[in-house]
């Protein structure tokens, strides 16, 4: 029974325990439980080319417990400040919850309860609302963002290296975007064309095809252009055109490679200066006109060069999607400097980085409102936790940045692709009226689709050509033969129909 005076939605206790992520480490997973009886589950995910600017990821610093992993720390923090001081607020008042947990830490990164502490229980308390309410997780995050939901663009390791793959290579990911898809499973199916194209080729070639920790092949390159290589003859052995149906996105990591002094290109056996670096990477993006988009070219405090990089990629024919990830660190004060700066013209958004779910939604509003791109992104240790499939979705950010199609057990690519797959697959299957799709995906209207595509198109490449060369504009020019019949991305639709539970398998808990 709820007492009277009670709401449905208040919040009646919350729970934190220890599990593993993908790297075998642990991290945080919250379990918020509602009056009228809701709950909500949701973990951390934790990365490894980490910024400075992130908030803090609380860990125990114990030797004889996970190398100093353990995050008992963070749970205490759950049970102990932030379960008290979230009883009885409104699950549905987001906005309040995420305040009281900053105020009850009181710093800026969340150093002393954790932002693995911090973040797990925001993202239950979302989870807890949208069930209270009977409502699919992204249409809840869409009402809590006042967005439109729509579908996103997927980019997808192909060939790891830097911290995921014990450095074999300096770039640490090159990644493929199905640019040319027409529907969210055609872009999957690409990307599993040019995944399984690249394992091939390699293993014919005598190289090693052993996963890195975002399931990413793992070459070994010692010149970057080797790799690019590999992703052009994989697109070509896939069967699709450069530039045309896929392209390139590499993200540098370049923080990884700073060292006092300079940029440490330590495969390719080079060191650079921040003008040398802006060099190389601009020359990269020159030779190789399928690259479409470059994350965190610079390190995360190279403000300076930052600005004259992005003034380089942004502009003219060949203008390029220029990325901030460890730059903005998906904090609202950090994107508000790079877009006076004129920095980037898209933000990487990892909630983890943030601390809150709030603040997740406040740093993309501020991106979004200054015409910067949006590419919701997991970490490289995920977990079951496919949250950020729905807050692409529910935000309708317009791209979303996960890890390989085969993976280490539980890595990103089978947590976020399983979420994304369950839910953009239904997605997907409804514009073709598929069984799996509820009556209402019929009727489900294009319209958030046409704005997210035009929106990617309006701000991303401020080049028209590249625009429809890349994003292929609806209602704008086509390539001919591109699309032949048929609407524009007419099956890229709304996800329909109820959500699946977050699933945590017992065999990964440890606490
Ligand atoms: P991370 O890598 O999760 O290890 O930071 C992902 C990225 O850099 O985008
Ligand atoms: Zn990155």
């Amino acid at each position: 029974m709820i007492p009277v005076t009670m709401h449905s939605d208040q919040i009646v206790s919350a729970h934190a325990r220890q599990i593993l992520d993908s790297r075998g480490r642990p991290t945080v997973e919250a379990e918020v439980i509602l009056a009228g009886g809701a709950t909500g589950r949701a973990c951390a995910p934790s990365g490894a080319s980490t910024g400075r600017h992130e908030a803090h990821e609380l860990r125990d610093a114990d030797p004889s417990s996970f190398q100093g992993r353990g995050v008992r720390r963070a749970v205490a923090a759950v049970r102990e400040y932030i379960a008290p001081a979230l009883k009885n607020r409104p699950a549905l008042d987001q906005g309040e919850c995420d305040a009281v947990m900053r105020e009850l830490d009181g710093s800026p990164q969340l150093t002393r309860l954790g932002g693995n502490a911090v973040l797990a229980v925001s993202l239950a308390v979302c989870r807890a609302a949208a069930a209270h309410r009977g409502v699919p997780l992204y249409a809840h995050i869409a009402e809590l963002a006042g967005s439109v939901p729509s579908m996103p663009l997927p980019m997808t390791n192909i060939l790891s290296g830097g911290a995921h793959a014990s450095r074999g290579m300096d770039i640490q990911d090159f990644l493929v975007i199905p640019v040319g898809a027409r529907s969210y499973s055609q872009a999957l199916e690409m990307i599993a064309r040019v995944r399984a194209e690249a394992a091939r080729l390699m293993a014919e070639r005598g190289l090693p095809v052993l996963l890195a920790d975002e399931g990413g092949l793992s070459p070994g390159f010692a010149d970057p252009r080797e790799a690019l290589g590999l992703m052009l003859d994989s697109f070509g052995a896939a069967g699709l055109r450069a530039g045309e149906d896929a392209a390139i996105a590499l993200d540098i990591a370049a923080s990884e490679l700073r060292s006092s002094d300079g940029y440490q290109l330590a495969r390719l056996g080079r060191r650079l200066s921040s003008a040398e670096m802006a060099g190389y990477v601009r020359d990269l993006v020159a030779s190789y006109p399928a690259i479409a988009s470059v994350e965190d070219p610079l390190d995360q405090d190279d403000w300076e060069t930052w600005r004259a990089l992005t003034t380089e990629l942004t502009t003219g024919l060949a203008a390029i999607q220029v990325v901030g990830d460890d730059l903005f660190a998906t904090n609202p004060g950090r994107i508000v400097r790079g877009i006076r700066a004129g920095a980037a013209n898209a933000a990487l958004i990892k909630p983890n980085q943030n601390g809150t779910l709030s603040g997740t939604l406040e740093a993309m509003a501020v991106a979004r409102r200054a015409g910067y791109a949006l590419i919701v992104s997991a970490r490289s240790g995920e977990t079951e936790d496919s949250f950020i499939a729905d807050l692409a979705v529910g935000t309708g950010a317009g791209q979303i940045k996960i890890g390989s199609l085969r993976a280490p057990n539980g890595s990103p690519s089978t947590t976020s692709y399983s979420g994304s797959r369950s839910r953009f697959q239904i997605a997907s299957t409804a514009g073709e009226r598929s069984r799996d799709a509820s009556p209402r995906a019929a009727a489900t209207p294009d319209t958030a689709l046409t704005s997210r595509t035009r929106r990617l198109n309006d701000v991303l490449h401020r080049n028209p050509a590249r625009i429809r060369q890349l994003f292929r504009s609806p209602g704008g020019q086509q390539h001919p033969g591109r699309r032949p019949e048929g609407r524009p991305h007419a099956s890229l639709q709304l996800p329909v129909g109820p959500m699946p539970n977050l699933q945590v398998p017992d065999h990964r808990r440890c606490g």
